[in-house]
């Protein structure tokens, strides 16, 4: 079966990055990484790439007037390598409506909190500045909207009294890097439609065998 061809754009660490680059080597995994674009030169997550054999362009945003023009020369990178499906990982600019509306449910994101709690920068010191007991993270599609659109997959994680931000930020990290690789498996199995503002996930297929013989 084809592999669903995935384009991952990142600004950063790109840890989130590395998690789907190991998972696509899983000879098993339904989706492959067609394209790594930063729009930071030394993006730690561009070695990443290079180093999985993965093509990566450099798109910076400071090189465009305005961000439709930025998020065109991104498509016309996407389109190239026949990109599929777009995964923003610790990709730090916002993408246009424009992009976003010629990419309808194919732009999927990964941020650090239980949405809709907890939007935009410094997730975790708003999480324990809410002292919440449960944090976590979530897959969503992107809408025009900053960290908002369909839900596809959350991890929880407990906070403990003693979490500072970073504590915190290391224990969802974690839980990210199992929640996104299984968000993509998810939408490349076709598992995954949308209506209006929620996503919905279909079972697995039943199991063809019995759990039980009729001879139990
Ligand atoms: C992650 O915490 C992700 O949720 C957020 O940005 C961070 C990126 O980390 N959107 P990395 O570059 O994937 O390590």
């Amino acid at each position: 079966m084809a592999r669903l061809k995935l384009g991952v754009l990142i600004s950063g660490r790109g840890s989130n990055l590395r998690s789907l680059i190991k998972a696509c080597a899983r000879p098993d995994y339904p989706a492959e990484i067609a394209l790594v674009i930063s729009n930071v030169p030394t993006a730690a997550g561009l070695a990443f790439a290079q180093e999985a054999g993965i093509p990566t362009a450099v798109v910076k945003h400071k090189d465009f007037p305005d961000r439709a023009s930025f998020d065109a020369a991104i498509e016309v990178e996407l389109k190239k390598a026949g990109v599929e499906l777009i995964c923003l990982a610790g990709f730090m600019r916002i993408l246009g409506v424009e992009i976003l509306t010629r990419w309808t449910d194919k732009v999927i994101n990964i941020h650090p909190s239980l949405l809709p709690a907890f939007r935009g920068l410094h997730v975790h010191e708003q999480a324990l500045a809410a002292g919440v007991r449960i944090s976590g993270c979530t897959v969503h599609i992107v809408r025009p909207a900053v960290d908002d659109g369909p839900i596809l997959v959350q991890g929880a994680v407990p906070v403990t009294s003693d979490d500072t931000p970073e504590t915190l930020a290391a224990r969802v990290l974690e839980a990210e890097h199992r929640i996104y690789p299984l968000a993509v498996k998810l939408i490349a199995e076709k598992r995954v439609s949308i209506e209006g503002d929620r996503a919905f996930i279909d079972e697995a297929p039943a199991p063809r065998a019995p759990l039980l013989s009729p001879a139990d």
